[in-house]
């Protein structure tokens, strides 16, 4: 489950009838679920995670509309020293959206809407409940997307990816959200509005205050709405799925990729064997099959995006020429999606491993940045300690992830369910492994409650000690998702 779990109550108020009260004729009854009034099935979207790791009970779910009921609500929460858990698509893959114990949940869903549209610029100013996809769409109406793309798009919200500072598959082409959001209206613990919802493109105006919230996961603010720059929808896409035996004809065929076809290039994934028959198995009768005729160690699948499809499918065809062509190729075999049904279902065979090794079994996961050479070493010495203890029949290890980005997913799945055993082979290991290799314990999940003991393997004292300071000014309460991406301060355990 990973470090965090497990972490003492803070001394936080417990929400009493009084205040229960008063939170209903803040938002309308309906507004506020707690446990006493409707179904644990109804609760459990809130109180737990996507996986089914990690789970609270909060004592009520609320739904405002409006920044003034998010305002008011942090407000009273401070004053009554309630703990608070902002969510969103409640996606995130660290546990960090839902309650560690009775906090409340404070659900964006209801404020889901795009407000405005610069149609020369592409900056559009929307509410943080906003899903991403349904965003994407919207702006596709009007020739524009929304610089980031996941494969939980359908159920995200943009205000969670900004607080997460998601990567996912467009990194490589557009960048971190750090780059793209350019203002943030947030709400602090004691309800203050910080209107920091810039329009412009460039501002210089003393610090960046955006930035404090982006990849905050909750901590420091409740963020409610966002500007970001969108680029132009590009008019042609091309998709394409390529073999290799190994991972250093992987590199090989990233170096050349971006070589020859240069700025068209929009994405890198890749993918071992192990993963890939996750999802076939979990795909089977869904038309996702495997698009080669033999099997490989690993797999590359490239998109490239311009404005010109001849063009572009010219490039890459030139590519797969030079690929293919030497007497140690760097790509084995390979196939271009001929049309939006193929180049689907190419895109699910990368998007769908998370879904299919998490209905799997249990699984654990590794979510890093090693420098490229080192990367799939770490799925190799993984697999190594599995079968050292002889748990390899039951414990599964699949490489995958954002090649273009040196971000590797590592996932363990165990097929009989959790398993301490195998969670004590792999942590601290995997961390200390990471730090080791000078990567990132975090490319793109973030901490959560998953991993807030492991921070000092990739951040400074003096990093952490400023993050600390920080979080005690903004929130001195630490009211708003304690337990979560730093420990909680001592002095606001119960132990103490
Ligand atoms: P939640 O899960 O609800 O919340 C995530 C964190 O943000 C929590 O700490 C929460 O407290 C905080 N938060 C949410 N909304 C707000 C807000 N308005 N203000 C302040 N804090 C807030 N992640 C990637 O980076 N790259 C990927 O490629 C990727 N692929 C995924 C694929 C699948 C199938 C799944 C299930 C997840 C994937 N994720 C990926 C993880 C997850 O989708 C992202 O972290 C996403 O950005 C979370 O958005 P959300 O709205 O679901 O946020
Ligand atoms: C992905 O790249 O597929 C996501 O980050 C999700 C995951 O790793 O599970
Ligand atoms: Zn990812």
């Amino acid at each position: 489950m990973g470090g965090g779990a497990g972490a003492p109550r803070g001394r936080f108020a417990a929400l009493g009838s009084e205040e229960l009260r008063h939170l209903k004729q803040l938002l309308g009854p309906s507004n506020v679920l707690t446990p006493e009034e409707v179904e644990r099935e109804d609760l459990l979207r809130y109180n737990q995670d996507w996986m089914g790791k990690w789970e609270g009970r909060s004592s009520a779910i609320l739904k405002p509309a409006t920044t003034q009921e998010v305002s008011a609500i942090l407000k009273y929460a401070n004053e009554k020293n309630l703990a608070v858990v902002p969510q969103g698509g409640n996606t995130g893959l660290v546990g960090g959206s839902v309650p560690v114990h009775d906090e409340l949940v404070l659900s964006l869903l209801r404020m889901n809407q795009v407000e405005a549209l610069d149609t020369l610029s592409g900056i559009v100013t929307v509410e943080a409940g906003c899903v991403l996809e349904q965003l994407d769409q919207y702006l596709a109406k009007h020739g524009f997307m929304v610089p980031l793309d996941l494969g939980a798009k359908g159920t995200c919200t943009i205000g969670g990816n900004a607080a997460t500072n998601a990567g996912g598959l467009r990194y490589l082409r557009y960048g971190s959200l750090r780059g793209n959001v350019l203002g943030v209206e947030a709400v602090l613990a004691d309800g203050q509005v910080v209107d920091s919802l810039s329009a412009l493109r460039k501002d210089n105006t003393g610090y960046g205050l955006p930035q404090l919230f982006i990849g905050s996961e909750g901590t420091l603010g409740v963020i409610t709405k966002l500007t970001i720059l969108c680029p132009a929808r590009p008019k042609a896409v091309n998709i394409a799925f390529f073999a290799c035996s190994s991972f250093e004809h992987v590199q090989r065929t990233f170096s050349l990729a971006r070589q020859k076809l240069g700025e068209v290039l929009s994405a890198v994934e890749f993918c071992d064997r192990s993963a890939i028959d996750f999802v076939l198995k979990r795909e089977a009768g869904t038309g996702v099959r495997d698009p080669l005729e033999e099997t490989y160690p690993f797999y590359v699948l490239i998109e490239t995006s311009g404005s010109d499809g001849e063009h572009d499918s010219e490039k890459l065809h030139r590519f797969l020429e030079a690929a293919m062509s030497d007497g140690d190729a760097a790509v084995q075999d390979g196939v271009v999606a001929a049309d939006e049904t193929q180049a689907r279902a190419l895109w699910r065979l990368r998007e769908g491993v998370s879904d299919a090794m998490t209905t799997a079994g249990y699984v654990y996961k590794y979510d890093v940045s090693l420098p490229l050479p080192r990367m799939y070493e770490l799925v190799e010495e993984t697999r190594q300690k599995l079968q050292e203890a002889g748990v390899e029949a039951t414990a599964k290890a699949a490489g995958y992830g954002h090649l273009g980005d040196a971000n590797l997913h590592l996932n363990v799945t165990s097929l009989t369910g959790r398993d301490d055993k195998v969670l004590e082979l792999l942590e601290p290991w995997v961390f200390e492994w990471v730090s080791k290799a000078n990567g990132s314990i975090s490319a793109e999940h973030g901490i959560g409650q998953c991993k807030p003991h492991f921070l000092h393997l990739s951040k400074s004292e003096s990093a952490v000690a400023l993050m600390r300071t920080l979080k005690a000014t903004m929130d001195p309460k630490g009211i708003l998702n304690p337990y979560k991406a730093l420990r909680l301060q001592r002095a606001l355990t119960q132990a103490e």
